[in-house]
């Protein structure tokens, strides 16, 4: 990890908007980005696509430190490659989401994928969005944000962003599904998705995307992170 690059970090459950204030803020900052969330999906892709039985952890772990990932801008947006192929929008199905969430449970997934993250953190700066990138990832970083909704906000988020996309959803199934992936990602033992002792919690349930990364920003003007 570079001593000289400057953390944010932005946990918190699915749907409280982490990943968009985490792309906004970085690019404020014209910092880098990690969406970790996005190696989980990755570990739970290759997985199913090695046809692994759900249950093989070390199957998993093996994949989790050799896969071959690529986050890349040089083509049409920002998109992620496994292997040389584009998966952005392969990762990011319901079920990949839950296969993540099983697989982040387990400590040698996480374990192969530690140094992974912390390799990320290159000048000028790194916004590291998750569940613990304050708590075990990055627990020197001098600011930590725990962004939060309520369970019904997050599953209407997340039911009008699948239908933009033109897939239907019910909002109850939604519902039940994020209630699931709640309860197993801050029950588990290892890196339960808890805000660290040192995060600023924002819950985003009634603000504006804009007034978050608004506050994020003066959080970090706070600290003289950026001007
Ligand atoms: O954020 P996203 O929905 O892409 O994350 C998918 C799953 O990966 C989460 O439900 C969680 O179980 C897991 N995850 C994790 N630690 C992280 C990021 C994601 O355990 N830092």
């Amino acid at each position: 990890m570079s001593a000289s690059a400057p953390i944010v970090t932005i946990d918190g459950p699915s749907g409280s908007g982490k990943g968009t204030i985490s792309r906004a803020v970085a690019h404020r900052a014209g910092w880098h980005l990690l969406d970790s969330g996005a190696l989980y999906r990755l570990v739970a892709l290759a997985g199913a696509e090695q046809k692994l039985e759900l249950d093989d952890v070390e199957g998993h772990a093996r994949l989790a430190a050799a896969m071959d990932v690529r986050f890349g801008t040089e083509f049409d947006g920002e998109r992620v490659l496994l292997g040389g192929r584009d998966v952005t929008e392969a990762i990011r199905t319901e079920a990949m989401g839950q296969g993540a969430s099983r697989v982040a449970a387990w400590p040698a997934v996480r374990h192969a994928l530690l140094e992974r993250q912390r390799a990320f953190a290159e000048p000028p700066g790194l916004v590291a969005d998750g569940r613990d990138m304050g708590t075990v990832v990055f627990p020197q970083a001098p600011l930590k944000i725990f962004l939060t909704a309520s369970p019904a906000e997050r599953a209407r988020r997340r039911y009008n962003q699948l239908k933009q996309k033109g897939s239907g959803a019910s909002l109850s199934a939604l519902s039940r599904e994020i209630a699931e992936r709640d309860a197993r990602d801050s029950s588990r033992a290892v890196a339960p998705l808890v805000p660290a002792a040192d995060a600023t919690v924002i819950d985003s349930t009634a603000l504006s995307i804009e007034a978050v990364i608004e506050r994020v920003i003066e959080l970090g003007r706070r600290r003289a992170l950026w001007a």
